[in-house]
Order: C-alpha cells, then sequence, then structure tokens
C-alpha cells in the first residue's frame, strides 16, 4: 500500500492546494493531509478545526484521504505511520529552493524519506494563501484563488474582524 502526506498551514485552503490534493490522491493508495498545528495563538487567521472543515467540504469526493494534524517535525508522522514520500506542489524556482533544501534536511535526519515534487498547475502558480489574505485586504475578487464552497466562508471571516495583518 502506497501512502503519501501533504503537508500545510492551509490558511486558507487554495484552488492550488486543492489541485495538488486531487493529483496526489490519483498517485497513492492513501494521503494524508497534515495541517500544522497553531504553533502561537493568533498567529493564524482560522483555526485549525476551521481549516480542517474548509479541507472536508472541498474533498468530500476524494475517498482515499485521511486529515492529521501535525506540530514541529512532519517527519516524525512520516517515520511512525509508514507513509513512503512527502509530496509537495512546486510553483516556482523560490518554492524549488525551499523544498530541495526541506528535502534534504529531512534526508540528514533519514536517508529513507523521499520527497515528491509536483508541478503546479500553470492556472495556480500565483496563488497563495498570503495572496488571498491580501486580496482580501483591499477588497480583491478571490473567485480565482479559493475552492467556490469554502469563499464565503473566507469573506465572512474576514469581514467579521479577522483581518490579515492584524492578527
Ligand atoms: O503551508 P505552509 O505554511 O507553507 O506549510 C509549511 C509546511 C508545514 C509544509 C512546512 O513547514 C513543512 O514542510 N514542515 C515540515 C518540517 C519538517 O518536518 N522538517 C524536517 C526537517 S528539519
Amino acid at each position: 500500500m502506497i501512502q503519501a502526506i501533504y503537508a500545510g498551514s492551509f490558511d486558507p485552503l487554495t484552488l492550488g492546494h486543492l489541485d495538488i490534493i486531487k493529483r496526489g490522491a490519483n498517485l497513492v493508495d492513501k494521503l494524508y493531509i497534515g495541517v500544522l498545528l497553531n504553533e502561537t495563538k493568533n498567529s493564524y487567521m482560522f483555526t485549525v478545526d476551521e481549516r480542517i472543515n474548509h479541507i472536508k467540504k472541498v474533498t468530500k469526493n476524494i475517498k482515499n484521504i485521511e486529515i492529521i494534524t501535525f506540530n514541529g517535525l512532519l517527519l516524525n508522522f512520516v517515520l511512525e505511520n509508514n507513509i513512503n514520500f512527502i509530496l509537495k506542489g512546486v510553483r516556482n524556482t523560490t518554492d524549488f529552493d525551499l523544498e530541495m533544501n526541506m528535502s534534504m534536511a529531512i534526508k540528514m535526519i533519514d536517508e529513507n524519506v523521499e520527497t515528491l515534487f509536483i508541478p503546479t498547475d500553470k492556472k495556480y502558480m500565483c496563488v497563495s494563501s498570503s495572496i488571498v489574505k491580501q486580496a482580501l485586504k483591499y477588497n480583491g475578487d478571490i473567485t480565482n484563488f479559493v475552492p467556490k464552497e469554502i469563499k464565503k466562508d473566507i469573506e465572512t471571516k474576514y469581514n467579521g474582524g479577522i483581518k490579515y495583518g492584524q492578527i
């Protein structure tokens, strides 16, 4: 059984994340989605439960995924759960440098752990959680950045007072 994990903060989940989840799930028997827990209170726009609910809402038709949370080293979860590889989406050379470095650091700890990079779909090259927050801040339309099922929720939370830059 081939198992992989795709991890992130998902604050909020974007169409780019969802694309990697769908394509990753097609490659394996089981894909874990690892949601990074809040390390310091108030450092995220959404609580971990809200971020998990967003992922659940948009992945309900994907049968071979399981959402988990982790703190600190993703590697520990990988080693404890017979994960075959860590899946990373790569949008550009900045992502590549960062993820290459991370994969090397992981290999310094355990040389058997593999990282698989999937190039982003070209539609989502500029899409990131930070861009979503920036668009919200200046009343930009986030339709092309986030899944339609969670768009309203993201806008409502923002308009309800959780402002990026103030948290
Ligand atoms: O969505 P983000 O915030 O870019 O996600 C970052 C995440 C969780 C994917 C990144 O921080 C990560 O890969 N953390 C794993 C840390 C780890 O296991 N390091 C091992 C080598 S020291």
